[in-house]
């Protein structure tokens, strides 16, 4: 039973729409879409991480009777077009003029009459590469003399790209050198890879007599996206349409531009024909936009009996070859100082130094708000370290430092402020699930018989919705919604949005927000996303920024299409507006309810013709832009059994229990979906998921046979519970819960393997714990995860 409240019936477990073409077989994704005379793009990568480029010669490819076109670095150079921004403001390569920085960096593009063409003609491109020394490793890349990976900046000496600190450094000082106990511990979160089922791709559509552009592409964010290619090819907004079809998983991996939509962009404009670029998977995996990828040192400070005071966090971040993350422009290390979690502190005080290295770039926020899942990974580690250290069970430690209640909206140290929660509410129902303390006696019995089995926790806050305008921008775009609605005579609508569906079910929980704003059935609304020129504009879809922001865009577009309904309805029942109120659906009569009237009546009648009173034009619809006030802060308590191997390093995930407060849940259906999602990538994430190098920049994680997808054989039956702690400055309450379980379950596994490994003395293994780096923690060692994985 859910505890959200219903909408006039609207709210509840709604059967997804789309689900009725997904299952059938009749979604359209990008690789769906076939155009007349339609040519097929193929990009040329560099199998070196490190090289300059000394000569392209592409004559044999030319010649290639089936191939349309080839384009070098250099011809793209010409039209200006050679390098173009990132998301975080700095220049990334489209096609490599004067080095590669990474293994599988973009050098040539062929467009041909057919896929294969356009791969076979990919091997008669003669690059001459002059190999340079390769930097893969952090650490190595601050290091005097290490080689200057970005020298086509003016002045550039090194590969240092920010330092970065938020709380107070001497309050946080002063707390520590005050405390009874501290505890520090090296941690890395390593680079993984969103991994979308579908991979990116584009067809490129220019239109030499209308001069448009019509861009068929796997995008988060439809609207950011037109804008830049709009600013990169100096060409106005309005001839340019994007249209994200169906998405196969975005995850963050559909946020960023890639140069392979440039590439089909320049390829269609220079054919004067369709052109289609689809990635492989290997593609997708070695230069298409990473995540994580930051070594941590976090140190907390605490009384004797265990009142935690400060944390402290000093971060390492490796963006690889370009400067490419994702997040608000303020935030370089995006919302990682959020990383105090969820608990009652004095100080907190984190420095986040970012570096190029001969990588991918990316950075993305994957399944998290941007760099969320870092900073709650951080804290919940230390938590349990830091009950290791006092010997206090690491449930009562959390249960004794967690906000209450009384404390939202509550500021954190480094200067967020949380909209609502009850929190130890959370963590007992999670442990009353779970039958904490029995766990706890079947762990101690097991253990006599020399069988490990681990109990792990973890609490965790997001902070979703990302802006305010005021505060957050990416590329000088403020981060705020816009939604329309147009209300037919017969009553039914048509909402669009700017946020695009990637699978999270949009197009039926948006339509449930309007049903029970209007008092209309889900299925009376159409929900339009995923298309600039039918949609106002707005940031996209990525750290869960729908429901929070185009979600309340909706609510609000929908409460004003019923302002203007009840003027309507006064003059069709000749009472002042001021004598009318919404009840079940309908505007009523004060004081004689049966006197009343639904929208559908109401919107012929705007339609009709009724003499309209003032403020209505003729129509009922209505547009909104939502510049949110603030994040909303869901959270949740997670605990997770595993039992270890210790003879193979084997870990079996055998429950899971997840407790999540989104607030106000539109479609407890989806909502249990969106966890499960989340739950599976943390079991990846955890236990097998890490993309690689080696030492000479090669990438090991390029397929899926070495980056390995949970499956249901790896995942446990999820036990779930809720509460709901409305959002107070949502309109409907709702917080996201798209990437929750993706923030909250890896350090809950982890927490869970270590507990199990604490008769070894193991104090802290590496994610991804395979068999092969919990059988060396066991052994006493320190396998390098982010290097070999065996
Ligand atoms: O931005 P994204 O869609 O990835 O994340 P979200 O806004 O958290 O929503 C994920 C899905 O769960 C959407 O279909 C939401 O409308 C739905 N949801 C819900 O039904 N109730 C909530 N309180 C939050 C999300």
């Amino acid at each position: 039973m859910s505890a959200t409240p219903e909408r006039n019936g609207a709210y509840g477990r709604v059967p997804r729409k789309e689900d009725a073409r997904f299952v059938r077989g009749r979604g359209t994704f990008v690789d769906d879409i076939q155009l007349p005379g339609m040519l097929h793009g193929a990009v040329l990568r560099s199998p070196l991480a490190h090289a300059r480029i000394v000569a392209v010669d592409t004559t044999a490819a030319e010649a290639h009777p089936r191939v349309e076109a080839v384009i070098t670095g250099q011809a793209l150079a010409e039209l200006g077009l050679a390098w173009m921004p990132t998301i975080s403001q700095d220049a990334q390569s489209v096609l490599a003029t004067d080095k590669v920085r990474f293994q599988g960096q973009e050098v040539a593009f062929v467009v041909a009459q057919d896929r294969y063409s356009a791969r076979d003609a990919l091997e008669l491109i003669q690059v001459e590469y002059e190999p340079l020394p390769v930097v893969a490793d952090a650490q190595r890349a601050l290091e005097t003399g290490a080689p200057v990976i970005r020298d086509d900046l003016p002045g550039k000496t090194s590969n240092h790209i920010f330092d970065w600190e938020a709380g107070d450094k001497a309050a946080t000082d002063a707390v520590f050198a005050a405390a009874d106990v501290v505890v520090g511990q090296d941690m890395l979160y390593p680079r993984s890879h969103p991994a979308p089922l579908e991979t990116c791709g584009m067809v490129a559509d220019s239109d030499p007599v209308s001069g448009r552009l019509t861009l068929w592409s796997t995008s988060q964010a439809p609207h950011a996206h037109r804008t830049v290619y709009a600013l990169v090819a100096g060409l106005p907004e309005h001839k340019i349409r994007v249209v994200s079809p169906d998405i196969g998983g975005g995850f963050g991996n559909k946020a960023p531009i890639y140069p392979g939509y440039i590439c089909a962009i320049v390829g269609s404009m220079k054919t004067g024909r369709p052109v289609k670029w689809v990635e492989d998977r290997s593609e997708n995996l070695m230069s298409t936009a990473f995540a994580r990828d930051y070594h941590m040192h976090g140190e907390i400070a605490a009384t004797a009996d265990g009142k935690v005071l400060g944390l402290r966090a000093r971060v390492l971040a490796d963006h690889g070859a370009f400067n490419a993350t994702a997040q608000p422009t303020k935030f370089p290390a995006g919302f990682f100082h959020i990383f105090t979690g969820s608990y009652d502190l004095r100080a907190a005080h984190c420095e986040v130094t970012a570096v190029y290295t001969n990588k991918a770039p990316g950075g993305v926020a994957y399944s998290c708000s941007f760099r969320i899942t870092e900073a709650v990974y951080l804290v919940e580690r230390m938590m349990d370290i830091l009950a290791r250290e006092l010997g206090m069970d690491p449930a009562e430690l959390r249960m004794k430092n967690l906000l209450r209640p009384e404390q939202f909206p509550y500021t954190c140290p480094t200067g967020w402020q949380y909209d609502s929660g009850d929190y130890p509410r959370a963590l007992a129902l999670a442990m009353d699930i779970a039958g904490y303390d029995d766990l706890r006696r079947e762990q101690a019995a097991k253990r006599e018989h020399g069988e490990y089995m681990g109990i792990g926790i973890s609490f965790f806050t997001e902070g979703v919705g990302a802006g305010p305008r005021a505060h957050m921008d990416i590329l000088g775009l403020g981060m705020a919604d816009g939604a329309s609605l147009r209300v037919h005579p017969t009553g039914t609508a048509v909402l669009g949005v700017s946020c695009q569906t990637q699978g999270q079910g949009h197009e039926t929980t948006f339509a449930q927000i309007v049903a029970g704003e209007l008092g209309i059935s889900p299925d009376d609304v159409e929900v339009v996303h995923g298309d600039t020129d039918r949609t106002p504009f707005g940031l996209g879809t990525y750290g869960s920024r729908s429901t929070p922001v185009s979600g309340a865009a909706t609510a609000m577009a929908a409460r004003k299409v019923r302002e203007r309904a009840r003027i309507v309805a006064s003059a069709m029942l000749e009472v002042s507006p001021d004598d009318l109120e919404w009840a079940d659906g309908k505007w009523r009569v004060c004081g004689d309810p049966e006197k009343a009237k639904g929208i559908a009546e109401i919107a012929m009648a705007a339609h009709s013709s009724l003499e309209l009173p003032a403020g209505v034009e003729g129509h009922l619809d209505s547009e909104v832009v939502y510049n949110p006030p603030n994040l909303t802060f869901p959270f949740g308590a997670y605990i997770c059994v595993t039992d270890v191997d210790p003879g193979t390093g084997q870990v079996s995930v055998r429950r899971f229990i997840a407790v999540d407060d989104c607030g106000v849940q539109i479609n407890p259906m989806i909502v249990e979906g969106q966890v499960h999602r989340g739950l599976a990538d943390g079991v990846g994430m955890a236990l097998m998921q890490v993309i690689a190098f080696d030492a000479d920049g090669n990438c090991l994680g390029g397929s899926f046979m070495d980056y390995l997808l949970p499956t249901p054989v790896e995942c446990p039956s999820w036990e779930l519970g809720e509460t709901v702690t409305p959002s107070p400055h949502h309109p409907i309450g709702a917080k996201g819960i798209g990437e929750s379980a993706t923030v909250g379950s890896p350090p809950a596994i982890v927490n869970s393997v270590m507990d199990a490994l604490a008769p070894f003395g193991v104090r802290h293994a590496d994610m991804p714990l395979t068999p092969a780096n919990v059988w060396s923690a066991i052994q006493g060692r320190r396998l390098r995860t982010d290097l070999a994985v065996t």
